[in-house]
């Protein structure tokens, strides 16, 4: 948890997000019934704001990003899934083209605190397990 903000988890530098470019992947906990489920979420720079979203395609249960780190599409005015094509808008993750016009990505709350970036866990979101050792 981060120093300061109870209940934040940290993700990275907030520096290593690059406006309309290289976003940042960070992993979450979905609770599911009684399993968890172990995927990702990202956060991307965008006309100067960091947004984050569950990184799941609203169309199939797919990463977007075309390698790691990487959701924006050439213009760099989108977000874009790699799998099938579908836009999205970078500032509210709803889909404007592709195979699930008008669904949204999750989006998942995001502080920007003394030059690092956090989100913030809730109902269905939690943080990592620690690893075991
Ligand atoms: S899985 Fe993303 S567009 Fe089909």
């Amino acid at each position: 948890m981060a120093e300061g903000l109870p209940g934040w988890v940290l993700i990275g530098a907030a520096s290593d997000i690059v406006e309309r470019g290289a976003g940042m992947r960070f992993p979450v906990r979905e609770r599911y019934g009684r399993q968890d489920a172990q995927l990702t979420g990202f956060v991307v720079r965008f006309e100067g704001q960091l947004y984050a979203y569950l990184n799941q395609c609203a169309h199939v249960a797919t990463e977007l990003d075309w390698i790691p780190g990487q959701f924006f599409e050439s213009s760099g005015l989108y977000l874009m899934c790699a799998t099938h094509g579908a836009i999205y808008l970078p500032e509210n993750g709803t889909c404007t083209g592709g195979p699930c016009r008008g669904a949204r990505l999750r989006q998942i709350d995001i502080r920007e605190h003394q030059g690092s970036v956090y989100w913030l866990p809730d109902d269905v979101l939690a943080a990592p397990n620690p690893p075991d050792h």
